[in-house]
């Protein structure tokens, strides 16, 4: 049986996610951070040439479905995936990490913040900050809220939702993830408005 597994919201949203890199995206070595099933970083390379793609994930079995995606695509612009949980000290810290290259042109992070404990998502900012060069990319893509703005009710229902499952889960709001990526050395660049209620969030290193 395959190793592969399929999220359709997966499939659904890599589309609008590579037309938001066609644009954004610099020519160089991309980490993406969650790879979850692999089927976003196999779309992403087998579109955008110009890069090369270095999947990850803390879940072995992600990590076997990310192989197999990979594996059936024979693209030569995907490294083969390695085990990262943002928490880890070694990648706050900026050490080397096996399988990864030391600097970075960019660094994605789709439906992750959301879905972990806070710290996954300060772990991610200051591992982050470490490999990206000056104006280096990062991007996050999923739910937020915006505090003082109209939310879309399907995001507060699904924050409240994911606070049942695991009250360390939440939709973060806006303002908490400029917050957390400004003190890891971030400045905002721009918010792009995604599909059912999702969105860009494009930080760059200052
Ligand atoms: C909802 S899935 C998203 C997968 C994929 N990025 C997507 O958009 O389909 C969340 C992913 O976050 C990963 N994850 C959870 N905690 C993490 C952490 N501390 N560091 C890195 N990845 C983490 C999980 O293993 C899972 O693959």
């Amino acid at each position: 049986m395959s190793d592969k597994l399929d999220f359709p919201a997966t499939g659904r949203n890599a589309e609008p996610i590579l037309n938001v890199l066609r644009q954004h995206l610099p020519g160089g070595d991309v980490l993406e951070v969650a790879s979850g099933s692999g089927q976003h970083v196999v779309h992403f390379a087998s579109h955008l040439p110009d890069n090369q793609f270095w999947p990850s994930d803390p879940d072995p079995a992600h990590v076997q479905s990310i192989a197999a995606w990979i594996a059936e695509t024979k693209l030569g612009n995907i490294h083969p995936p390695v085990l990262l949980d943002t928490t880890d000290p070694n990648w706050m810290a900026g050490k080397p990490l096996s399988g990864l290259p030391t600097q970075l042109a960019a660094i994605l992070c789709a439906n992750m913040i959301h879905i972990a404990p806070i710290e996954a998502a300060i772990g991610l900012f200051a591992g982050a900050a470490k490999r990206l060069p000056e104006n280096g990319l990062l991007l996050l893509y999923g739910p937020f809220l915006q505090t003082g703005q109209k939310d879309a009710p399907s995001n507060l229902d699904f924050d409240q939702d994911l606070k049942r499952r695991n009250p360390a889960w939440g939709v973060r709001p806006l303002p908490l993830v400029k917050n957390m990526a400004s003190n890891a050395g971030f400045e905002f660049d721009q918010l792009i408005k995604m599909p059912a209620n999702n969105f860009c969030v494009l930080l760059r290193r200052n």
